[in-house]
């Protein structure tokens, strides 16, 4: 029962709604009742001031720049865990003992591998068919495998589901790029960790031995880990908003991939990255920052602000010190794009501009330059991004399925097109 109220007058009407708090962050105004009582509905394109759900899962403080996955901040778990255990965290709430952790880690990689009629899918896209149109159909393809874990009111089966999502992700991902290079596909190995797996199924080659360099492997789970979940964003939404039908997991998953291509949201490390190299040098920058603060050019920086974050994204400053580990890893620490990336940062942040907007680099801005060094073209980084979303994504989508209050989302609208009028026969219109 909610202790604080908010009064809303309308139409000389004074309407009681209740205010529930949460365990931290900000209150919400319950409107459920709102339209009964007003005939009103509340209007707020883009939800800056909405609440969709209850969620335990993930906080985000957008004023001091703070992330906790289930109350551990982001800091800690890219330091001191690796990404299987923030997946763990994610789905069961808790962070796992050593036990659980190897079963956890064990029943994940016996699920890495494919359907083998999976690999027949790929043969009907172009080579130069972008990785994430790839990820869209291949990922929705699995909901025409696998109908033993797809009754969605059975809690083993969803778990079922959400271990072969998590599972089988890389091992898609890493087909999507060999189909997109034209390489042999490479089966997973069982024997290597999800992120040294990953990078396995994506470099080697079936004429030599491929060994992974372990401080790769690192950063690439700690990548992942950056990635994993974001409380209610655009394709997290997209994914609960599926869910709320009953629509198969995978399937919903897929809408998710389709969201997060756009570059206002996980394609804009992609984005960055191609926004880096147009600037090429660091004495062209101030034409582009010219550029993002005209209003009449739709140019803007790429990896630059973020709906919640009015402070410094604090997967930004941990993607800056894996892309230094990174570099140094490959031999690329003069890679001219970080001097441009580091120096396009420094002015930005000391222009009034993006000063008084509250823009600062969000987890996009450092991580193309990673992923470029980590070998990958900037056609796969959004792919990445997806393979990492997926435990944030089943871990939400698990969350509003077991929610009581959980019915289909249906918005409504502010209707401003023409009232009702009649038909008018074709030869009575002019
Ligand atoms: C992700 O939601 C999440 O949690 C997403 C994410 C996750 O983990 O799931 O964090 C991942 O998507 C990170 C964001 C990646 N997108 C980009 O880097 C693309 C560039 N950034 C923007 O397009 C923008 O900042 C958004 C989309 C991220 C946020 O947009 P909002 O909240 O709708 O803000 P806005 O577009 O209304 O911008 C507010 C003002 C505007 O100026 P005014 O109209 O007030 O004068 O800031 C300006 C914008 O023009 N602005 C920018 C800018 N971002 C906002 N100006 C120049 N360059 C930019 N990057």
């Amino acid at each position: 029962m909610a202790d604080k109220k908010a009064v809303l007058k309308i139409d000389g009407k004074d309407i009681e709604l209740d205010v529930r708090s949460g365990s931290i962050g900000p209150d919400v105004i319950d409107i459920n009742p709102l339209y009964k009582h007003s005939g009103a509905f509340t209007y707020d394109p883009g939800f800056t001031s909405t609440a969709s759900c209850e969620s335990k899962i993930t906080y985000i403080d957008g004023d001091e720049g703070v992330l906790l996955h289930r109350g551990y901040p982001i800091e800690q778990l890219a330091e001191k865990g690796d990404f299987l255990e923030v997946c763990y965290l994610l789905l069961y709430g808790e962070l796992p003992t050593a036990a659980q952790k190897a079963d956890f880690d064990n029943r994940v990689t016996r699920h890495t591998m494919v359907h083998e009629q999976m690999s027949k899918f790929f043969s009907g896209y172009r080579r130069d068919a972008h990785p994430m149109a790839v990820m869209v159909g291949t990922v929705g393809a699995l909901s025409a495998f696998y109908h033993d874990s797809t009754d969605i009111t059975d809690p083993h089966q969803r778990m079922v589901a959400s271990l072969r999502m998590i599972a089988k992700m890389p091992t898609i991902a890493a087909m999507a790029y060999k189909y997109h290079i034209g390489q042999p596909f490479v089966y997973p190995k069982n024997d290597l960790g999800y992120a040294a797996n990953f990078l396995h199924m994506c470099f080697a080659v079936p004429c030599e031995e491929y060994k992974v360099n372990p401080v790769l492997a690192r950063a690439m789970d700690r990548i992942f880990i950056l990635h994993a979940d974001h409380e209610q964003n655009a394709s997290t939404s997209t994914v609960r908003l599926a869910g709320s039908s009953g629509a198969n997991p995978f399937a919903c998953i897929a809408a998710g991939i389709a969201c997060l291509w756009g570059p206002a949201h996980g394609g804009a490390n992609e984005a960055a990255l191609n926004m880096l190299m147009e600037i090429g040098t660091v004495d062209r920058i101030p034409e582009y920052i010219a550029k993002a603060k005209d209003k009449n050019d739709p140019f803007r920086l790429m990896g630059f602000g973020h709906r919640v974050y009015k402070n410094y994204d604090p997967r930004a400053r941990i993607m800056q010190k894996t892309m230094y580990e990174v570099l140094e890893a490959t031999g690329r620490h003069n890679d001219p794009l970080m001097q441009v990336a580091l120096e396009l940062e420094k002015i930005a942040l000391s222009d009034p501009y993006f000063k008084d907007k509250k823009l600062y680099p969000n987890v996009d801005f450092y991580s193309g330059i990673t992923l470029r060094a980590l070998g990958f073209p900037t056609t796969m980084f959004t792919v990445l991004f997806a393979l990492a979303r997926t435990v944030g994504w089943i871990a939400q989508w698990a969350e509003m399925i077991e929610d009581p209050q959980q019915r289909i989302g249906r918005p409504r609208q502010l209707y401003t097109g023409a009232p009702k009028r009649d038909y008018v026969k074709l030869d009575d219109r002019g």
